[in-house]
């Protein structure tokens, strides 16, 4: 992150009706290359560009929690070179970004199995989560080596615990309490979940959080995405109608 952008064209956007929570599902690296007859690395290189660009815009525009599906628990069983080319990017994207990140005031996090990280990449992430602990203008959450299902067994664990200690009821388990056993813990929900590249599906990501996100999908390749079309989708998310179950211009869940 060297130079400093211009600021982004928000025409059109209502910044008053901004979604609090953005998830993307950033998809399509490994095709992108493909098509340039290239090695999927490069498409991953290429992707940990848009990274950059999506953090900044959202930044700009005051999203307050951003959170990217960068390596699923599903991802251990790509090729050992794919997965250790992936890991080596990751922790350089950490290194390079730090300074960057951390003078914006943008808290990272980690949303998944940390301890089944390589120790160089578990060290870089955890010293930049404590670096960047204290920061309030964004929340970037990295989904790493993360499953919606995963998380939903460690949530259920945990308050199993609760309960054969004797210290919680089942009776007062809500929907409250599970949320907070899950990695996103006291965040809100997203409002919004992008998928790039095309594909109709979640593939595992947040199954509990994204019950009533407004969903996204975009046949762009994550590599080719880029700040027009993000704030294309947020004017789109805009003029839609977000019901949550009740009769059109009902108000939001309290
Ligand atoms: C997304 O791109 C990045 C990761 C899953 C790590 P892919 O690598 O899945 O790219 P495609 O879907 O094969 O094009
Ligand atoms: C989802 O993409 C995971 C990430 C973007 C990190 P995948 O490429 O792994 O998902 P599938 O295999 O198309 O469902
Ligand atoms: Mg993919």
């Amino acid at each position: 992150m060297n130079s400093n952008p211009p600021p982004p064209d928000l025409s059109g956007l209502d910044p008053a009706k901004l979604p609090i929570h953005i998830a993307i599902i950033m998809d399509g690296n490994g095709r992108w290359a493909k098509r340039r007859l290239l090695n999927r690395v490069k498409g991953h290189e290429k992707g940990a560009d848009t990274v950059r660009t999506v953090v900044r815009t959202c930044r700009q525009i005051g999203i307050h929690f951003l959170t990217l599906y960068a390596f699923s628990t599903e991802n251990w069983q790509r090729p050992k070179v794919e997965v250790s080319a992936l890991m080596t990017l990751l922790k350089k994207y950490i290194v390079s970004e730090k300074n960057e990140l951390h003078q914006q005031n943008i808290r990272i996090n980690v949303l998944g199995e940390m301890e089944s990280l390589p120790a160089d990449v578990r060290t870089a992430l955890n010293d930049i989560i404590s670096l960047t602990r204290n920061n309030a203008a964004m929340t970037v959450n990295l989904a790493l080596s993360y499953g919606g299902r995963a998380e939903i067994v460690k949530m259920v664990r945990e308050i199993a615990l609760e309960v054969q200690a004797g210290r919680l009821a089942p009776e007062a388990i809500d929907a409250g309490l599970v949320a907070r056993h899950l990695y996103t813990g006291t965040m809100p929900d997203p409002d919004l979940l992008i998928r790039t590249s095309g594909e109709m599906r979640i593939s595992n990501f947040l199954l509990w959080q994204i019950a009533y996100a407004e969903i996204f999908v975009t046949p762009t390749l994550w590599p080719d995405f880029d700040r027009e079309e993000f704030l294309a989708i947020l004017r789109q998310y805009q003029a839609r109608e977000r019901r949550f179950g009740k009769i059109p211009e009902a108000s939001p869940p309290q």
